[in-house]
């Protein structure tokens, strides 16, 4: 059997789970975010160009009404989207989501999520929030690379409930089994998108092999920044 790669892989592990973990394009892009000597310019581009491509993805099947629209051809109807949509990105690392989020759906109101995890506990904790008083949105896509042990995307995703979001989806880049796990437990309704699913967390709870800290490397600040490859400053 051929697999077709724009489709998810099935996963018996979470109905909700799409992840595209066959598809060739998304896979080749993947390894360069993965390589531990790409420097965060280019590793912020990629970011984005994943991003574009599962939020695609992810916004396939949003709900639909038709408009009449006349081209210079002649009169027809088109679909276009009936809900408002949003998006929620979690600081830090979500942030390297936000330009393909404004390409894809320019206008769409941004609710920034500021959630850190504790080194000790491994458990989100939310700096800042300021969802109060922000435009009310039907549905809200959770923006976050990394879905690791799921804490977070829990804490988003009830956030956004309580706020009065109908339809809370994740997009992310690569999840471990336990964050899927928990989510798919704690947020049956919520849809995952991601670009694959690793084998693990490891003992300080990030993916293996994963791509190390999505934060760090979007903005240079990680001890362990490669400094084997000479650095070379992408712009004067
Ligand atoms: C990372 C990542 C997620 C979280 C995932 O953020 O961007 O938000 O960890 O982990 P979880 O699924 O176990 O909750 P981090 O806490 O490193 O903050 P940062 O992006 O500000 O570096
Ligand atoms: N956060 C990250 O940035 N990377 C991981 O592997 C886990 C959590």
């Amino acid at each position: 059997m051929t697999t077709r790669p724009h489709h998810p892989s099935s996963a018996p592990m979470s109905p909700t789970l799409h992840a595209y973990s066959n598809h060739a394009l998304l896979g080749h892009k993947l390894a360069l975010l993965r390589d531990r000597r790409t420097q965060p310019a280019r590793f912020g581009q990629l970011l984005k160009e994943i991003s574009l491509m599962l939020l695609s993805y992810a916004t396939a099947d949003l709900p639909v009404r038709e408009v009449p629209v006349i081209t210079p051809v002649g009169p027809t109807t088109q679909r276009v989207l009936a809900k408002r949509v949003g998006f929620a990105p979690i600081l830090r690392a979500g942030a390297g989501m936000i330009p393909a989020a404004h390409e894809l759906v320019p206008g769409a109101p941004i609710w920034y999520l500021g959630l850190y995890r504790d080194e000790e506990t491994l458990r989100p904790v939310r700096y800042y929030d300021k969802l109060q008083g922000y435009p009310p949105v039907d549905i809200a896509l959770i923006l976050d690379p990394m879905l690791a042990t799921g804490g977070s995307a829990v804490m988003a995703a009830s956030r956004l409930k309580e706020k009065g979001v109908e339809t809370v989806t994740f997009v992310g880049l690569i999840a471990a089994p336990e964050g899927v796990a928990l989510l798919a437990r704690e947020h049956p309704d919520v849809d995952v998108y991601v670009a694959a699913v690793d084998e693990r967390l490891n003992e300080r709870g990030y993916i293996v092999p994963g791509l190390g800290d999505a934060g760090d490397r979007q903005n240079a600040t990680g001890a362990d920044d490669p400094t084997d490859e000479p650095f070379v400053p992408e712009m004067a």
